[in-house]
């Protein structure tokens, strides 16, 4: 990543679990910490300590900051913007990623030139993917600085439409939390068909992150190729694949819940964007 060294100065409103895992991305990254403010009024201790450390400038800057990030929870965007928008030139990169706040929700509260973007939990791990849509007002110079200051946390995915955000929140967005269920759902059968609950978990647990390392380490691979690879025909992988295909099998529960989220998604922001 670049050091920050083009970014003259950077405000996070809103250091929980996704501002947080951004703001310790860009530290890792080199971006200078003098030109961070950080403005949370209950900082979790880790953070608390990880700004203490670093010389980290908390509350609002007395000036308009060049790059304002939002983080902050959707439900707390109404008490916020009217504190910002003093804080907010036209001509002030706004990057949020609140959940359900369109492009025009947010310019009717802040004057800059504002990228919503969508991450996920994995940024935590620096190996999220993020969706990103700038509004026309943002520079090409500003794209950039936005991709660096997203692409600390994992890969960046930019859209001309931004009414993809809500079927994205539903795959990549939500996505992380699927996984996690899937690993529950996986280590219940294991007891189920007879394994101890503490190693049902871990052997769920291990598969699982196994099954991602192997997806990292062969890009060009397809995810089909890979299951076919461990699917004998007649054996034990596709007796249960045989299962999970069938008419109301994984694919209809997995469509089903994505179109349940993407609902869920164009209900918070008021419609399709
Ligand atoms: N988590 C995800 O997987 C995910 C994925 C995609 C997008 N997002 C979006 O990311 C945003 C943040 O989510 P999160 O999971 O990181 O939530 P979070 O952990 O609750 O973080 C929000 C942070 O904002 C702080 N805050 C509350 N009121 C504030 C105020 N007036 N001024 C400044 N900061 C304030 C909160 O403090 P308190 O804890 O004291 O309230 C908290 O530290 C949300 O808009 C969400 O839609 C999250």
């Amino acid at each position: 990543m670049a050091t920050g060294g083009e970014i003259a100065s950077l405000l996070l409103v809103g250091a929980g679990k996704m501002g947080g895992a951004l703001l310790q991305a860009w530290l890792d990254r080199g971006f200078d910490a003098a030109r961070i403010h950080v403005l949370d009024p209950q900082l979790a201790p880790r953070i608390a300590a990880l700004c203490l450390a670093r010389g980290i400038a908390l509350g609002a800057p007395a000036t308009p900051p060049s790059v304002l990030v939002l983080a902050v929870k959707p439900q707390v965007l109404d008490d916020v913007a009217p504190l910002l928008a003093p804080l907010t030139r036209q001509d002030t990169l706004v990057i949020s990623i609140l959940a359900g706040k369109t492009i025009r929700n947010l310019a009717q509260r802040l004057p800059g030139a504002i990228v919503r973007a969508m991450p996920n939990l994995a940024a935590a791990a620096a190996s999220g993917i993020t969706a990103a849509v700038a509004s026309a007002s943002v520079t090409s110079a500003q794209k950039q600085t936005a991709d660096v200051l997203l692409s600390a946390v994992g890969r960046v995915e930019w859209l001309s439409d931004e009414g993809l955000i809500d079927a994205i929140t539903a795959v990549s967005g939500s996505g992380p939390a699927y996984v996690f269920y899937l690993a529950e759902c996986l280590a219940a059968a294991g007891v189920a068909a007879g394994l101890p609950r503490d190693l049902a978990t871990r052997l769920a647990r291990a598969t699982i992150e196994g099954a991602g390392a192997l997806l990292v380490r062969q890009p060009e691979v397809s995810v089909a190729e890979l299951r076919a690879a461990v699917t004998s025909p007649g054996g034990t992988t596709a007796a249960a694949l045989a299962v999970l295909s069938g008419e109301a099998g994984l694919e209809k529960l997995i469509r089903d819940a994505v179109a349940a989220a993407k609902r869920r998604a164009q209900e918070l922001s008021g419609g399709p964007a």
